[in-house]
């Protein structure tokens, strides 16, 4: 708990008392945590394993909005705001989740507003990220948007290593885009030695050459 954003600058009597409000959770590899639409208003932390959000449109397609990792937030919307849950998320590994109702939300923060001046730093975070995306997938064309999916899946997946094991399929519905036309991106990205493209991943050469890309300027 003392290394997840939530807790930072946090008094360590505070995690002391968090640990007791969180309830842990196993879960296996590819378990439903909640679908979005659904009420629920805790908020979880990765303790261990991998959360994947996403939303699943009425046509079927899936649009991919994170991968989340150990000391990460998720569920805080609609704790906040009471509201259905935005999106899904679903384990991808074995994982251990920190949960967090709201009643016992609300007693710590009343105790440590520094809580919720982390939860704020979060979304503000969140929401710039947003933002980017927004611009990004509103403005570029498939080229940029396949660059600006790769930059983010190596971010938030891998740390700094520049292998991923990835599907075309994968690919689009981080990029919104078909599989066809991430077939066709990857290919020319790979003649301009920007990635490198095997059977189920793809291995990127010049992370800055793909963020020039993503910001349409080569
Ligand atoms: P909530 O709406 O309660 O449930 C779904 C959660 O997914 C949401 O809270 C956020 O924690 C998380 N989430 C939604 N959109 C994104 C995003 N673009 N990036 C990372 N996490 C997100």
């Amino acid at each position: 708990l003392a290394k997840t954003p939530l807790f930072q600058g946090v008094p360590p009597q505070a995690i002391e008392v968090a640990r007791e409000a969180f309830v842990t959770r196993n879960y296996p590899a590819g378990k439903l945590i909640f679908e979005a639409g659904d009420m629920g208003a805790a908020l979880y932390i990765v303790q261990s394993g991998q959360v994947r959000i996403y939303r699943t449109y009425l046509d079927g397609r899936e649009r991919m909005f994170a991968y989340l990792g150990p000391g990460e937030v998720f569920g805080e919307m609609s704790l906040l705001d009471d509201q259905p849950r935005s999106a899904s998320a679903e384990t991808t590994v074995d994982s251990v989740l920190l949960v967090l109702y709201q009643d016992a939300y609300w007693s710590l923060v009343r105790k440590w507003p520094e809580i919720l001046h982390n939860l704020a730093t979060i979304l503000a975070r969140r929401l710039r990220e947003a933002d980017l995306e927004l611009e990004v997938l509103s403005f570029e064309e498939a080229r940029g948007r396949v660059a600006y999916a790769l930059t983010k899946l190596r971010k938030q997946r891998y740390g700094d290593g520049l292998k991923m094991k990835l599907t075309h399929q994968e690919l689009a519905q981080l990029s919104g885009t078909s599989r066809e036309t991430v077939t066709r991106v990857l290919h020319a990205l790979r003649e301009e030695e920007l990635v490198k493209v095997g059977s189920g991943y793809v291995e990127i050469l010049d992370p800055a050459g793909l963020e020039e890309v993503l910001f349409g300027l080569r």
